[in-house]
């Protein structure tokens, strides 16, 4: 099956709305791989949903690498964005350029950086190098702290401004993330490439969440998140059951294990 393209994306734009869910491994990229998902987002959420970490600022281009070759390995037919991890993009045009196309020679179909008017010249850059690139304004988790938290973002000039640099540099498409929803339907009128939303509102392109939200898997999911499964309380409820029947004797039951025949 051919792989969705930047091109496929685009076109849908004002036509068909645009999915998009975050992936981290082998196993859930299997399973996603055939449903009508459009993108797969290797995101560096990962950080805190996989490994633990207090935030996106621990995230390393290693931990990225290793996370978009388990995804890779699932052959999906959904494209696949990869998230520039923290300081692989901030120092220069060239690491910038450097590091985007090693995720790409990992299987990357495309990268997605924070920022908008101040990544000018580093999106144009990776761009410029034919590697399509997904902007991500609003709340930019990889600056909470110079943010002051995790918070709704209201300035609708600058968020404005930050879509219109980008689209300008030439990112293929843009996240909006934590603004109020009357913006994101401003930029998305007001910007050529699809606009793809989380915590932002319907008026957009396409929806984004983070899975393990979704699934019922994090530890803390945010107001805009959708709890579509209560996967943490049924794998709870699995394994006890599990436990008592080992301890009961009742696993393995007899089509579970082999005997010599007599
Ligand atoms: O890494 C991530 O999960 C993201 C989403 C919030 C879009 O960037």
């Amino acid at each position: 099956m051919q792989r969705m393209t930047v091109r496929d994306i685009v076109k849908m734009k004002g036509r068909q709305k645009i999915t998009m869910l975050t992936v981290y491994d082998y196993s859930m990229a299997r399973i996603l791989s055939e449903t009508d998902l459009d993108m797969f987002l290797v995101g560096d959420s990962l950080g805190m949903n996989v490994l633990g970490f207090p935030s996106t600022l621990q995230v390393t281009m290693d931990h990225m690498v290793h996370h978009t070759r388990a995804v890779v390995r699932a052959n999906p037919r959904q494209m696949i964005v990869v998230d520039m991890p923290f300081m692989s993009y901030e120092l220069s045009n060239e690491t910038a350029v450097r590091n985007a196309g090693e995720l790409v020679r990992e299987g990357a179909d495309a990268v997605k950086l924070e920022g908008g008017v101040e990544m000018f010249e580093r999106v144009k850059s990776i761009v410029r190098a034919g590697i399509p690139v997904m902007g991500h304004i609003g709340l930019t988790p990889q600056r909470y702290l110079a943010l002051g938290g995790y918070r709704l973002i209201k300035d609708e000039e600058k968020i404005l401004a930050d879509a219109m640099a980008l689209e300008e540099a030439g990112v293929f498409s843009i996240v909006i993330e934590n603004v109020y929803a009357e913006i994101a339907k401003r930029v998305t009128e007001e910007v050529s490439v699809p606009t793809i939303c989380i915590g932002a509102g319907p008026h957009c392109d396409g929806q984004v969440l983070v899975l393990h939200d979704l699934l019922g898997l994090g530890d803390i999911s945010p107001y805009f998140a959708k709890k579509y499964l209560d996967l943490k309380t049924e794998i709870r409820d699995a394994v006890r059951k599990y436990t008592s029947e080992v301890r009961e004797g009742k696993f393995p039951s007899r089509e579970n294990y082999r005997v010599r025949d007599s």
